[in-house]
């Protein structure tokens, strides 16, 4: 029996989506359609960028990591376009959004994903200007790529956004309080600016990844323990149900499939992919089973 989701079809309305067993490739496949990721030269932006091509889409790959960003596009093609660009600055915003149409035509897909992790230290010890510049990547980028997307998806009445927040945007990260505050900002502007563009027919969802095995980890990790990173790996796993670092693909596997019409009715979420980490931390035995 396939599923067939109901109502009366609308101008801008999801176009209907009937799924039976098998199907499932079929709907992931990004086929005719134009993605743009931030932070996609590296870590889980490239992965993202790498299964979004390998799915049939053409993307945009904004960075400020020239050399990687240049690397990764000629790796993948003529279905990918390498733009440096600094999310924090609205004219290289601009120009990264105009660039994806004037080479591809349209914009259906943005992974709104560049982050930096900024110090670990207490907040009493806190540089401010280490604060500025963590809000000024993390949220005012993620704002500014909004501001500028939307408005091309609004026009076309179609899109589908993903944010990348975190754990840390869902629950407390003590060492790292700045971080977490831009990611509890991220899942804010999710929430309010799905509300807003739900009605033009664009989705926009957030994923929370828990500790991702990047280069982010490893210099967090640094920071944590300079003479012995890989004592942190193995304290921080200790604390995850799966006891283990996610990859970069596991969580682009979400953001695509947020990204896909599979996911047609979903807007608003804050979704993990974090070993189950949040939902069952380490219990007073120091361990997540006792
Ligand atoms: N790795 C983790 O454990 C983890 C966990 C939760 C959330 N995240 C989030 O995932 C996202 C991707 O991080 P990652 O783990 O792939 O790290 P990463 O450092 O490998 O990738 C981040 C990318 O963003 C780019 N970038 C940073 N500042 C930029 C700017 N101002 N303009 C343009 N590009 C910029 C970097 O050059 C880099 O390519 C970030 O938002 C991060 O906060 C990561």
């Amino acid at each position: 029996m396939p599923l067939v989701f109901p109502g009366k079809r609308r101008k801008h309305d999801a176009k209907r989506v009937a799924v039976t067993p098998g199907q499932e490739e079929r709907i992931m496949d990004f086929s005719g359609k134009v993605g743009i990721v931030t932070g996609g030269a590296n870590g889980i932006g490239a992965a993202m960028a790498r299964g979004f091509v390998a799915r049939g889409g053409k993307i945009v790959i904004v960075d400020r990591d020239t050399a990687a960003g240049e690397a990764l596009a000629a790796s993948l093609g003529a279905a990918a376009l390498f733009r440096a660009a600094d999310v924090t600055k609205a004219a290289d915003v601009a120009a990264y959004v105009k660039a994806a149409q004037d080479r591809f035509g349209a914009i259906d897909c943005f992974h709104n994903n560049a982050g930096i992790e900024g110090r670990v230290a207490r907040l009493a010890e806190y540089e401010e200007a280490v604060f500025d510049q963590i809000m000024a990547v993390n949220v005012k980028g993620v704002f500014l790529g909004l501001r500028h997307v939307l408005p091309v998806m609004i026009a076309a009445g179609r899109g589908a956004v993903v944010n990348t927040a975190s754990i840390a945007g869902l629950v407390g990260s003590p060492g790292m309080a700045a971080y977490s505050a831009s990611k509890h900002a991220v899942n804010g502007l999710t929430k309010s600016v799905a509300g807003e563009v739900g009605p033009h027919g664009i989705r926009v969802n957030a994923v929370c990844p828990g500790p991702i095995a990047t280069r982010m980890i490893e210099e967090v990790s640094r920071q944590v323990s300079p003479n012995n990173p890989k004592s942190v790996e193995e304290r921080y796993t200790a604390g995850i149900p799966l006891r283990r670092y996610g990859t970069a693909e596991e969580v682009a596997n979400l953001v695509l499939f947020l990204l896909s019409d599979l996911a047609s009715n979903m807007t608003g979420g804050e979704y993990t992919v974090d070993g189950g980490r949040t939902a069952s931390p380490a219990g007073v035995s120091g361990s997540t089973t006792q």
